[in-house]
């Protein structure tokens, strides 16, 4: 598999006075992530249609992911994408993040800042939209296959995928958040792959990251239910060795600590009486 080496980071991207920017977007420092988002059902059709636009900024992005192509030019195309329908890229200046989306290949689990490095054939490439409009974040992210991608790679990308919807399934109202852990780590321990822990799913809405954190390995401690109207996402990482990270210097990029590589898929989940909906699906 390639090594992927810190490039060069550009500057930040603009954006218009038009577009409505959350809170931090001037300061960096986000609002305390308070109570989870329960929204009534005016507000429904408001946090569903930034979702709708997180996933389609991510559909462009990540169709614009070849060889040769380097992640400052997807970041581009995703800010671009974000500002023509008035959404502002919500990863941009948060906790003083300096791009407007991530972007993690190969062995970076999470976080990647887009710079400077080119696609290579046989690289994995996650690309993660968080998006702000209507007063709402909506969040979620994929993989990207670069050209001839070894088959255990495949898998691992195939697995990671795989135990998104199995951790979706296993929501249920009056069950615990620590079900959609569970049903996820057993899953991926069945495949011969291990569950990131550092890193968690959240609450969203009105704020990026919210309560309740969602870990994708089992916690049997928490204890916290699943409520009708929650709005959370499940983002699992799966490595192909070792489940621990460590941080690059810019303090940001997380990656393996085995050099292995890592993939994730998330969306945004609402909590409905009946069911789920995948807002970002
Ligand atoms: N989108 C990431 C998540 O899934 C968070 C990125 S925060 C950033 O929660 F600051 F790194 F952009
Ligand atoms: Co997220
Ligand atoms: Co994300």
């Amino acid at each position: 598999m390639n090594k992927v080496t810190p490039g060069m980071i550009s500057p930040a991207l603009r954006v218009p006075a038009s577009i409505v920017k959350p809170v931090y977007a001037n300061t960096g420092i986000p609002t305390r992530g308070r109570s989870t988002l329960f929204l009534t059902n005016d507000r429904i059709e408001a946090l569903r249609d930034t979702c709708r636009i997180a996933k389609e900024v991510l559909d462009i992005a990540a169709a614009a992911v070849k060889e040769g192509v380097t992640g400052t030019e997807i970041d581009f195309i995703a800010h671009e994408a974000c500002i023509e329908r008035g959404a502002y890229p919500s990863c941009l200046n948060y906790n003083g993040f300096p791009k407007s989306i991530c972007v993690s290949v190969n062995e970076v689990i999470c976080h990647g800042i887009p710079d400077s490095r080119a696609f290579e054939n046989g690289d994995i490439v996650n690309i993660d939209v968080t998006v702000f409009k209507n007063g709402y974040h909506g969040d979620c992210s994929k993989m990207v296959l670069v050209g001839d991608v070894d088959e255990r790679s495949r898998k691992l990308v195939e697995v990671a995928e795989e135990s998104l919807y199995i951790g979706i399934n296993a929501i249920k109202v009056g069950g615990r958040i620590k079900d959609i852990g569970k049903a996820i780590d057993s899953f991926v321990q069945k495949n011969g792959f291990s569950v990131v822990q550092a890193y968690c799913g959240h609450g969203i809405g009105e704020t990026f990251h919210a309560d309740p954190q969602v870990p994708h390995n089992f916690t049997p401690e928490i204890k916290y239910k699943i409520k009708s109207g929650m709005v959370f996402t499940i983002e699992p990482m799966i490595n192909m060795g070792d489940w621990r990270h460590k941080l690059w210097e810019d303090d940001w990029t997380a990656v393996t600590i085995d050099g292995l590589p890592s993939a994730q898929f998330e969306h945004t989940i609402l909590v409905k009486r009946d069911g789920v909906e995948v807002l970002t699906g």
